[in-house]
């Protein structure tokens, strides 16, 4: 779909039934959720999945994220194994991906899944996703919705200034509650960790009553297990100075709890608010036209983890 202009829809019913109708239609649309902006297509049209990789501008087909209103929905076309039931049934909805075994006939697009046997999924929380969801009754796939490589969104703002004129809609819900992407867990074999994220590590192991396998790029080396295969991912403009204790000269500073420095994740070293903050601050930062941004150490517990994780990915060495 060619959209030279892409409509902001208000989060009331009537926004939601013309987000509904564009997805039918096959149109792109942007949609809050409670991690960050998806970029949302049907996930049963090959043409309309084809779509968000072209306004992305992503470099190969990954795999994308499959978004369901409900377990029984994901229940219809993946296998649970008790472990991954387990997991659906603590933390759906909510800022969780569970990748599983594809059904036959599931009807999802190949290209959702580019060709695995496997299906990420996820239920989200954010209530006008939710909407969402049910009113369009079905599967819509939806990876982040920025131009690939780039800071995800968590604002509608965020999505304008990244896709304006490329899709078809944005569904504004105002800013986004966890700020960064689910964490995605696999179980191939068992419980494995395939990116860290909005759900704490900590607390999926609690549930499971056992620790998790941890995917590297170095046990998995072709499996798109996490954006770990592209070397740099969350780029902003300006370069990365991680582990930072004082500013240096000709940076801005990313500051973590009590400290001098231009912007602060948490003064009072919340974790919970930093990851809120994480994704805005940068933009924020790098919109200065700063070159370098220095960014103070974050404890690498909870939603530390995900945290430093993004943070790594957007200070990785550019093409
Ligand atoms: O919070 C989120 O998860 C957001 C919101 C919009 O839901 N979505 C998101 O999607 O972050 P995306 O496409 O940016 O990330 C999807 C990740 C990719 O890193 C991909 O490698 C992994 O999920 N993935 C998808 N299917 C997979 C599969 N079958 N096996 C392993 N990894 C898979
Ligand atoms: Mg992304």
């Amino acid at each position: 779909m060619i959209n030279a202009v892409t409509a902001i829809l208000k989060p009331d019913a009537p926004g939601i039934a013309v987000a509904a109708r564009l997805l039918r239609q096959g149109g792109l649309v942007a949609f809050p959720t409670e991690t960050v902006y998806g970029l949302g297509a049907d996930a049963t049209n090959d043409l309309a999945v084809a779509d968000i990789f072209k306004a992305k501008g992503r470099p190969s087909f990954n795999p994308l994220i499959v978004h369901l209103a409900d377990i029984d929905a994901a229940y219809s076309i993946a296998e649970f194994s008790i472990a991954a039931q387990r997991l659906a049934e603590a933390f759906w909805p909510g800022p969780l991906t569970l990748v599983v075994p594809l059904k036959d006939n599931a009807g999802i697009s190949p290209l959702v899944s580019a060709g695995l046997a496997t299906i990420a999924i996820r239920v989200p929380e954010h209530p006008l996703a939710r909407e969402l969801l049910s009113v369009f009754a079905g599967p819509v796939a939806a990876p982040s919705a920025n131009p690939s490589g780039r800071v995800s969104p968590t604002s509608a703002d965020h999505v304008i200034a990244g896709l304006d004129g490329q899709i078809a809609a944005i569904l504004d819900g105002g800013v986004c509650a966890v700020g960064l992407e689910s964490t995605i867990i696999g179980f191939q074999p068992g419980p494995t960790l395939l990116r860290p994220g909005g759900l704490p590590v900590e607390v999926i192991e609690a549930c499971l009553g056992r620790p998790l396998s941890f995917a590297t790029d170095a046990t998995t080396p072709n499996a798109p297990t996490s954006p770990g295969q592209l070397s740099s991912h969350y780029a902003t403009t300006a370069s990365i100075r991680l582990y930072a204790d004082t500013k240096g000269p000709g940076e801005v500073m990313l500051g973590f709890g009590v400290m001098d420095c231009d912007l602060n994740l948490s003064a009072s070293g919340d974790l919970v608010e930093a990851a809120a903050n994480l994704f805005h601050h940068l933009r924020n930062l790098d919109a200065t036209g700063t070159e370098h941004i220095a960014v103070a150490p974050i404890p690498d517990h909870g939603l530390g983890r995900a945290i430093n994780d993004r943070l790594r990915r957007a200070a990785a060495p550019r093409d």
